[in-house]
């Protein structure tokens, strides 16, 4: 049986699955029963000198049938007094000692900053995490992500927390910034043990087009929130492949953002996270999710041969370079298996108006469409659009033996360098004449 036990930067927990600071985890209640329902640790809901909230408070972009697939809030940190929440802490610690339970703190002044610190390790945190990242209300104190997007604030404020923290200290990043490895190496600068990412992402999810109003409306009045849920999940898998990959910051990461299922979760430790936190799944669906994604993940190492949550982090990483490392001779182009096809066409309509009028329609009157081999680049776009799973395919032209690369090209000479260059285009890169579009309406 693979061992899902892990210590992430000191912090030991039962499993990788925690619980991102957030509404799940405001309070005892709720973190007991997380933790009752599987789940290993739970970084709390961000402490601080209580604030005020607003309502509505949340936004959401519906897509098609999917509720949710994008979340918005504009809530704030923990709206309770601090000796409840301190209080609470050390009930949960006694319940569940071998637990991980995180502290998210966010105050402004060092003074401040070493009394909180102090306050959360004597209720029995095992870890702290700094709450650098959210972009909405605390920011325009001056905190969050205000200090998240200043490396050199971020890295002192670190400095501070680092003068009297016992225990290990999460740095939690703001995705509102253009390079996320320069807070992630402030971060490192500063002493800290660890970085999650990602907090949520500056967003307005939608307007009121009869009242003229963004959401969420709060009495005739919107601003922006924090965006989160599966839709930011590939944002923040690059942002954690950027720090994964990064020598100068070199710590252990904690992935956020848009995880939902065992699946989402082996994806960000491939891309190096140690451990995973979840909100918005958990916000939708309930701490039931952990019953599924514990199972799934365990069969997942399983199948691998991976014995622990450490083997497998990082995995995908050699894998993942920049563009000027990838194989210009690999080619693929599409194949529709019939047999599979249920003609709607929807392949033709996109190759034809949005990719390289590589498909035609069939001329022996079936519905089912044709692949011109030699107009496809084999750029996906028909296998994506598809409805039918494996009925397009990409196929392997190429005999292998060939590897080189825009960065070859270029050391030895062989790239484009003027604007009417014979070198341009890519293999099959034909394009049909202007006038021929318009032939068949005549
Ligand atoms: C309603 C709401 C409140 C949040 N409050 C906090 C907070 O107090 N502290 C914090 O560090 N992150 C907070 N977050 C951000 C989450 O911890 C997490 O970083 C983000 O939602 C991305 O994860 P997800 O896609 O699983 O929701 C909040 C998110 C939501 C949706
Ligand atoms: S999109 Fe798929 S199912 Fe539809 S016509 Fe094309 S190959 Fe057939
Ligand atoms: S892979 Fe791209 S170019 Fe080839 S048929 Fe499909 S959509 Fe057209």
């Amino acid at each position: 049986m693979p061992d899902l036990s892990v210590n992430f930067a000191g912090i030991k927990a039962p499993n990788p699955f925690w619980l991102a600071s957030a509404p799940p985890t405001n309070s005892g209640y709720q973190i007991m029963k997380a933790f009752d329902a599987g789940w290993g640790g739970a970084v709390w809901k961000t402490l601080g000198i209580p604030v005020v909230n607003v309502s509505s408070r949340y936004g959401s972009v519906n897509y098609r049938d999917s509720r949710m697939m994008g979340f918005s809030n504009i809530e704030l940190i923990t709206d309770r007094p601090l000796k409840d929440n301190l209080k609470e802490i050390e009930e949960v610690k006694k319940y569940f000692p071998d637990h991980a339970v995180i502290v998210s703190l966010m105050v402004e002044s060092r003074k401040e900053w070493h009394q909180i610190v102090k306050d959360a390790e004597n209720a029995g945190a095992d870890g702290l995490e700094l709450n650098f990242g959210c972009p909405h209300g605390m920011c325009e104190r001056g905190m969050g992500s205000a200090v998240g997007q200043e490396p050199e604030v971020l890295k002192t404020i670190v400095e501070w927390v680092k003068e009297v923290a016992k225990t290990p200290v999460i740095v939690k990043l703001t995705p509102n910034i253009s390079d996320i490895t320069e807070p992630g190496q402030a971060a490192k600068q500063g002493g800290g043990d660890a970085i999650s990412l990602i907090n949520t992402i500056q967003s307005i999810v939608g307007v009121d087009i009869d009242n003229f109003v963004p959401y969420p409306y709060v009495d005739g009045k919107s601003t922006n929130g924090g965006y989160c849920g599966p839709a930011v999940k590939p944002i923040a898998m690059n942002m954690i492949k950027n720090c994964a990959q990064d020598p100068a910051i070199g710590l252990p990461i904690s992935g956020i953002g848009g995880i939902e299922n065992w699946r989402d979760a082996v994806e960000f430790m491939l891309l190096g996270a140690g451990t995973v936190q979840v909100c918005t799944a958990v916000m939708h669906y309930g701490f039931g999710i952990i019953r599924e994604i514990i199972p799934g993940f365990e069969s997942y190492m399983k199948e691998k041969g991976f014995n622990t949550v450490a083997e497998m982090t990082g995995k995908a990483l050699p894998n993942t370079t920049t563009w000027e490392n990838l194989n210009l001779d690999y080619k693929i182009i599409a194949e529709i298996h019939k047999e599979k096809c249920i003609g709607c066409q929807l392949c033709y309509i996109a190759c034809e108006d949005g990719a390289h009028q590589a498909i035609r329609l069939s001329e022996n009157g079936t519905r089912v469409p044709q692949i011109i081999e030699e107009n496809c680049v084999g750029c996906n776009l028909c296998s994506l659009v598809c409805p039918v799973e494996g009925c397009i395919e990409m196929i392997r032209k190429d005999d292998g033996k060939k590897y080189e690369t825009w960065k070859d090209r270029t050391d030895s000479g062989n790239i484009p360098t003027t604007f009417n260059d014979k070198l341009a285009g890519g293999l099959h890169h034909w394009v049909p004449e202007p006038l021929s579009a318009l032939k068949n309406k005549r």
